[in-house]
């Protein structure tokens, strides 16, 4: 008898379809209130292939929902103080109601001054402390974009979490961290018992093992295999890996942190690599941006 797979994708491209249609209808409503679209900038910095490749979906994304976007190019070279001084006057900009940095950054640019000069009004990143603290504490705020988008992904297709081990692996500021604090909130999704591995993390496939929901963001490509995951487990890769694949015209192909192929078969729900987590990232960039223009 053949293998019948039996798990179902977390699909990110159709999850994402339905609440950017929601975003459009109501960015229209915010247009014809204010005589202008919600507005969000991108600051890139330096030439680095796969950041250039995100910052470029957001701007896209935005002209899929109606808002206006402006993406600001700046040279490796930039310095520190210049790129303050952007951030400066984007903060003070009437007509901007959010903008990013993307990161990394150039070795010389410390993330953690450009991200504290952000206005916390248009933090649409969700990267500042104030908007951080608003999370943990369950005020209303910017809320990080990917695992906002990840709960979004999770309530879409109806994935219960209440009383669940969720494990997530990877304890990074931007995902791994708040990732582990919105599954553990007394919220749907969420109400999990959370466990946060890492690095230093003991004997990491027997406590992946016993997660009901595994979130991956380690970034390392394809790093979990089939014996590391519980049969019937949510799996959520959060990872985004090119790599070489002489098969391809491109020669390359995007992996995840979750082996695929080798994992799917033991799982309930996964999200696939491209199409899951990344375009639900942005939609939660979209999401923000909204909500910033919506402020009165
Ligand atoms: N680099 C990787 N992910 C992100 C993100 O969500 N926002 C920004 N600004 N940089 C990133």
């Amino acid at each position: 008898m053949s293998n019948v797979a039996t798990y179902q994708l977390l699909d990110g491209k159709q999850c994402s379809e339905a609440v950017r249609a929601d975003i459009a209808s109501q960015a229209a409503v915010v247009t014809a209130q204010r005589g202008r679209a919600p507005h969000l900038a991108a600051v890139l910095v330096g030439n680095d292939g796969a950041s250039r490749t995100y910052v470029e979906s957001k701007v896209r994304a935005c002209q899929s929902v109606g808002f206006r976007s402006s993406l600001i190019e700046l040279p490796t070279s930039t310095t520190e103080a210049e790129l303050l001084d952007l951030i400066s006057s984007l903060n003070r900009d009437p007509e901007l109601d959010g903008f990013i940095v993307q990161l990394p950054l150039p070795k010389h640019i410390s993330e953690e001054k450009v991200t504290l000069a952000i206005d916390p009004r248009k933090d649409v990143d969700g990267f500042h402390p104030e908007s951080l603290g608003r999370m943990v504490l369950g005020l209303p705020g910017f809320l990080p974009a990917t695992p906002a988008g990840i709960v979004e992904l999770l309530r879409h297709y109806g994935i219960s979490t209440a009383g669940k081990h969720c494990v997530v692996i990877g304890r990074s500021n931007i995902v791994g961290t708040p990732m582990s604090l919105l599954m553990s909130r007394n919220t749907e999704p969420g109400n999990c018992t959370v466990t946060l591995a890492h690095s230093r993390t003991k004997d990491l496939p027997a406590i992946t093992r016993q997660a009901d929901i595994l979130i991956v963001a380690i970034g390392k490509p394809e790093f979990v295999t089939a014996d590391m995951v519980k049969d019937g487990a949510v799996v959520v890769d959060v990872g985004i890996h090119r790599i070489t694949d002489t098969t391809k015209k491109s020669g390359f192909r995007l992996v995840g942190d979750v082996h695929f192929d080798d994992v799917a078969a033991k799982c309930s729900w996964i999200s696939p690599v491209p199409g899951g987590v990344g375009p639900m990232t942005i939609t939660s960039l979209l999401l923000n941006t909204l909500k910033a223009a919506e402020r009165p």
